[in-house]
């Protein structure tokens, strides 16, 4: 994929159409790109490498825009392998480039590396620059985003960020599809759990001059960039991006998805706030997961499952605790034939996690819903969306 960005800075990532889950988790179904640039100045740049799964085009991009240059640096900003497969290789092939990176970079690299690492390392620390000529980086920690090790780093002069995973995005580059969609689904679930740490980088980020973010995944962001780090801000504030309900059910028999499929109507019938619903069993847990960080409210349905609640509920919710889902309200209906336990379980779940307000109506559902239950129903929708 051809992507330009300025005379100088070049694009010699790669995409990956072919992988079956990215992080061995994630399904990508329109793939995801590696993305890594070249720095060309008196001093010449490689930014980062690639997934080992595409070393050989990825090089064959890089050979090309050096054109018989030997690069000078290797800036790493992230040691995971999807990124740092070809540090190695890369500092094999050229002996007199020095890797450029942060002292907890240096420290964990022999985890993954049996590189002789002595006098081949430029350590670099929060604010330090480094000259190339015209251009001009400087470094800008940002531990947790996604790892400890990570670093992002700021050219001056053409006031490029290059921002590592944040603002990365599932999809390959030649995928035309909405930003955001892929991008909430990648930020909540890569990066969900460090929100803290997103709104520290996103306040050292604003008191840089950024034309251009250059992400290690995804497209390279010229336009418009308010709208990407306003989403940003909102999204590792942990806030509200969209008012509405997010149903989250499961299902066994039919009974408990043909009671939320009522509650879906009786919640219709009462606002024109966005109603979405999704059956657990059968839909992306992570695209689930992504959407209960985006709405407001959110209602939880399940039958009860051996003595507990069924496995996966008791997985969705197990994502949202570990990815520090909070501040919002929260409904619970329960299904159970003969000794109802789900809304229990899903309750101390809830219990577990921050800010969460629950509905005090329970609807519980015995088999089949009844006319109790439709009252309940009213009732949880009132409450809801109060
Ligand atoms: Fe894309 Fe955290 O690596």
């Amino acid at each position: 994929m051809k992507v330009t960005i300025s005379d100088s800075i070049k694009y010699i990532g790669v995409d990956d159409k072919t992988i079956d889950l990215f992080e061995s988790q994630y399904i990508v179904p329109n793939g995801i790109s590696y993305n890594s640039y070249v720095i060309l100045d008196d001093k010449t740049v490689v930014m980062d490498t690639v997934d080992k799964r595409k070393t050989d085009e990825w090089l064959k991009n890089l050979e090309e825009t050096l054109d018989g240059r030997v690069p000078d640096y290797l800036v790493i900003s992230h040691l995971e392998p999807d990124h740092a497969s070809n540090i190695q290789l890369l500092a094999d092939k050229y002996p007199s480039m020095k890797l450029v990176s942060n002292m907890k970079t240096f420290t964990m690299m022999p985890q993954f590396f049996t590189l002789d690492l002595t006098d081949r390392t430029l350590t670099v620390k929060e604010g330090d620059t480094l000259d190339l000529g015209n251009h001009k980086l400087t470094f800008v920690m940002a531990p947790m985003v996604h790892w400890p090790e990570v670093m992002v780093t700021y050219e001056m002069t053409e006031k490029v960020l290059f921002s590592a995973d944040g603002f990365g995005k599932f999809g390959a580059l030649d995928t035309d599809e909405d930003w955001a969609c892929e991008a909430r689904r990648y930020y909540f679930n890569i990066c969900g759990k460090y929100g803290a740490q997103v709104q520290n980088l996103l306040k050292k980020a604003s008191a840089l001059d950024i034309k251009t973010i250059c992400p290690l995944h995804g497209p390279i962001l010229k336009e418009n960039l308010s709208y990407y780090i306003g989403l940003y801000d909102i999204w590792s504030k942990y806030e509200v991006e969209t008012d509405g309900v997010f149903i989250a059910y499961a299902s066994i028999h039919g009974n408990t998805k043909n009671a939320v499929l009522k509650l879906y109507d009786i919640l219709k019938e009462k606002t024109d706030k966005k109603i979405a619903i999704s059956d657990l069993s059968r839909s992306d847990m992570a695209e689930n997961i992504e959407d209960a960080f985006r709405y407001s409210k959110m209602i939880i349905a399940a039958p009860t499952y051996d003595g507990g609640v069924f496995p996966v509920m008791n997985d969705f919710l197990h994502h949202l605790k570990i990815k520090s889902y909070k501040n919002r309200k929260v409904g619970v209906i329960e299904n159970g034939s003969w000794a109802p336990m789900a809304g229990k379980v899903m309750k101390e779940y809830l219990a577990g996690m921050n800010n969460i307000e629950v509905c005090n109506t329970t609807v519980s559902i015995r088999s089949v819903m009844n006319d109790d239950n439709l009252t309940q129903m009213q009732q949880l929708a009132d409450e809801i969306l109060k």
